[in-house]
């Protein structure tokens, strides 16, 4: 069993999720990693491998049964969890006026509901460690929603007040939870976009590890509620103001 803890990141086989899986291994952690597509699940397993202790499970982060079987699964194989990273997500361009059902159900789902069903599901393992904490990868635009993702915004800034409650509810038991609200970061998601923005100007995934690393290594005592990630200059460069320009979707 590795010695700084066991962590479970949804999300894991990709981007964000999998910088994190292995920044957790390389600082001693076991890791569980979720995510929908099983071969690449299992070749970042694979890969992850070489760094410590890894499961993975094949899991729709908008299908509470799956949710459920994850965390199970991770049970299973470790019996304990202290660190939970909520990060499985996608985001979808659509002017409000083309907003369909079905996208705003899939962001809504897998974004909002899934963090929250599974950190609900995990919080037996949760309250039986020395220290626990939940990560919630949200977005900056949960705090400033962005022109054609109103859905993604309004899932990210859902994010925000789940993590508010829950460190009202939990704070007082040992609990920490933190919101992670960065703004372009380096990943297959913003592929469509990269070089219309300049990949130059993204933020690293690496630097979304060292501020969960660091998060992960407070005292006690001390808690980040919320850690925005922004370039320089601020905000999100080279976000197209004219809705044409954005015709790529995420998932
Ligand atoms: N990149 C950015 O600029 C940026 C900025 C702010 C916040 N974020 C947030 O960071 C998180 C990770 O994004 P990323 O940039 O790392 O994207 P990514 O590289 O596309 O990775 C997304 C991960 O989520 C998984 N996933 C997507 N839908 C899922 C579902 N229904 N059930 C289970 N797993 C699912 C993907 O695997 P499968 O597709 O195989 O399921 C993949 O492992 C997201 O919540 C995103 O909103 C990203």
């Amino acid at each position: 069993m590795a010695d700084r803890g066991v962590a479970f990141v949804s999300g894991g086989s990709s981007g964000i999720g999998y910088g994190l899986a292995a920044g957790l291994l390389g600082d001693g952690y076991a890791v569980t990693i979720s995510a929908r597509r099983t071969d690449k699940l299992a070749a970042a397993a694979e890969s992850l491998s070489e760094l410590g202790e890894v499961h993975h499970v094949a899991a729709n982060f908008a299908a509470e049964d799956d949710i459920e079987c994850a965390i199970d699964s991770h049970h299973e194989r470790f019996g304990r969890l202290d660190v939970l990273i909520n990060n499985a997500g996608l985001g979808i361009v659509e002017p409000i006026d083309q907003l369909s059902a079905k996208a705003l159900d899939r962001q809504l789902d897998v974004n909002l509901r899934g963090y929250m069903l599974c950190t609900s599901r995990a919080m037996a393992m949760l309250r039986a460690s020395s220290r626990p904490h939940i990560v919630n990868v949200a977005s900056i635009a949960g705090i400033h929603g962005q022109s054609g993702l109103s859905a993604y915004s309004a899932s990210k800034a859902g994010i925000l007040g789940f993590t508010h409650a829950l460190r009202e509810e939990l704070g007082a038991d040992g609990i920490k939870a933190t919101a992670l609200c960065p703004a372009f970061v380096d990943t297959p998601m913003v592929d469509w976009i990269a070089d219309q923005i300049g990949r130059d100007r993204l933020i690293k995934v690496s630097d979304v590890v060292q501020v969960v690393l660091t998060l992960l290594r407070l005292s006690p005592q001390c808690n980040m509620p919320e850690v925005v990630l922004e370039p320089p200059a601020g905000g999100l460069p080279g976000w197209p103001s004219d809705p044409a320009q954005r015709t790529a979707a995420t998932a």
